[in-house]
């Protein structure tokens, strides 16, 4: 199973795995992860699921942005960066494997 590294605000890290298909949020959440919110469960309404992916190749392996992500992330708690995405909507994949993301502060 893919698996992805979260730096926490406390610069602590997680490993978790994530089946394929199922997004960064819904398994950090599952494994009582404090740093993602993920309020609105996934439906692109809350913005409180913000990490910044780390290494570039990442970034650019990522289900693409979707307008709706693009116009949330200008809403987030914590500036948006380059790198930034709505970890709900990064959906995994087999490529993915290895993905270091770090979790956005504050959330809310
Ligand atoms: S969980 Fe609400 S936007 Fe990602």
């Amino acid at each position: 199973m893919p698996k992805v590294t979260l730096i926490n605000p406390d610069d602590t890290r997680t490993e978790l795995e994530v089946a394929v298909g199922d997004s960064v949020m819904r398994a950090a959440t599952a494994a009582g992860l404090d740093g993602i919110v993920g309020d609105c469960g996934g439906g692109l309404s809350c913005s409180t699921c913000h990490v910044v992916i780390v290494d570039d190749a990442y970034f650019a392996k990522a289900p693409e942005i979707s307008p709706t992500e693009d116009q949330m992330l200008d809403f987030t708690a914590m500036d948006r960066e380059p790198n930034s995405r709505l970890s709900c909507q990064l959906v995994m994949t087999d490529e993915m494997d290895g993905l270091v993301v770090r979790v956005a502060d504050p959330q809310l």
